[in-house]
């Protein structure tokens, strides 16, 4: 499975999840939780499930119900990306905290949420009624307060390998979700076949809903989601002096006029209130002045109404001989200090 090709689709019905769930040994799944508002299901690119995740809303708590990932294809990444879509959701649905019994605490741990004691979460689950409790099931009750901020990660380190550009974008959100708790992190992946670039009908149809002022339709989603953002982080490794082209498609999904920008007698006027952009690449030789890919997201940044801007750049890493440890590591020492 290609993990960047993963699609996150929203069902209201519980019942396509619950194998999943019960595979995955989670507890409860027969009957469709009270309180169930919908679910969220991990597809990967043939539209096979890949993980699944319940949101339920008991009486003014939030908690997050269930969320598993098929075993095959554990430590991929889908649960990280579920998890990411399960909390802006939740951001979406005015909570502001987020309760779960956790597994796996470590997991979630990374995303922000921290343990509490039982007695913290009365009614909302139902674990020492099972008989596994404390026997075959140890659950850790956890919460997570939500703050209203939100960052977008725009990810487009399209590579063969373990991606250098996503190692520095993944120190970036592990500093900014320690200076930002609470903060919910959304993600947009960069991928050919995810992203659609803009053709002859696509075009004429985005004129249409423009027109017609439908601003939920499907098409705008990614431009949505960039406008709801705080904070802003592109990933982008350094490809013929800018970036994968798929970073230019999606740039085109999310200028929409009269969404994100508008024209004005003035000038272009920005509709996005993302407070700072921070841009992140790495090069096999040096940039120098050629940095057109970070010249470019700024322009379309500054158009889009976004003042400040950022870039981390690790570069040089393919030239022979190149001590890329050296370089990786002072790269993170300005991302985690600088
Ligand atoms: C299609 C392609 C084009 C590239 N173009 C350049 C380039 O113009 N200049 C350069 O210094 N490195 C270039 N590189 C090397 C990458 O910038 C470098 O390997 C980078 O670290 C890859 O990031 P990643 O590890 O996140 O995939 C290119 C690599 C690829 C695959």
């Amino acid at each position: 499975m290609n993990i960047r090709k993963l699609t996150i689709r929203k069902t209201g019905d519980y019942r396509e999840l619950a194998p999943l769930f019960a595979a995955a040994g989670l507890e409860n799944t027969e009957r469709v939780p009270e309180g169930f508002r919908f679910g969220f299901a991990a597809e990967d690119e043939n539209g096979a499930l890949a993980g699944g995740a319940a949101l339920v809303k008991a009486g003014n708590q939030y908690v997050l119900h269930d969320i598993a990932v098929t075993e095959a294809l554990r430590g991929k990444g889908v649960g990280r990306r579920l998890l990411c879509s399960v909390m802006a959701a939740f951001q979406d649905m005015g909570a502001e905290r987020v309760c779960l019994a956790a597994k796996a605490p470590a997991f979630f741990r990374n995303y922000g949420f921290s343990e509490i004691d039982a007695d913290e979460v009365p009614g909302l689950f139902h674990c020492q009624e099972c008989e596994s409790f404390g026997t075959k099931c140890t659950p850790e009750f956890m919460v997570m307060e939500l703050t209203k901020e939100r960052l977008l990660f725009v990810d487009s380190c399209v590579s063969t390998h373990r991606s250098r550009t996503r190692q520095l974008c993944d120190a970036w959100i592990r500093r900014f979700r320690k200076e930002h708790p609470g903060a919910v992190t959304d993600i947009a992946m960069a991928e050919p076949g995810v992203v659609q670039p803009m053709d002859r009908e696509l075009i004429l149809l985005r004129n249409e809903l423009i027109q017609q002022r439908d601003w939920e339709a499907p098409m705008f989603d990614l431009a949505r989601q960039f406008r709801r953002a705080d904070y802003i982080l592109v990933g982008a490794p350094y490809w013929d002096c800018s970036f994968p082209s798929v970073l230019k498609i999606y740039i085109e999904n999310i200028v929409v006029a009269d969404l994100t920008f508008r024209e004005t007698e003035q000038g272009y006027e920005g509709l996005c209130p993302c407070r700072e952009l921070t841009y992140i690449t790495t090069a096999g030789g040096p940039v120098g002045e050629m940095d057109l890919g970070y010249d470019y997201i700024r322009g379309v940044g500054r158009m889009l109404g976004i003042r400040n801007f950022r870039e981390y750049r690790a570069e040089g890493l393919d030239i022979r001989g190149a001590d890329v440890d050296g370089i990786m590591a002072e790269t993170l020492e300005k991302i985690n200090h600088g």
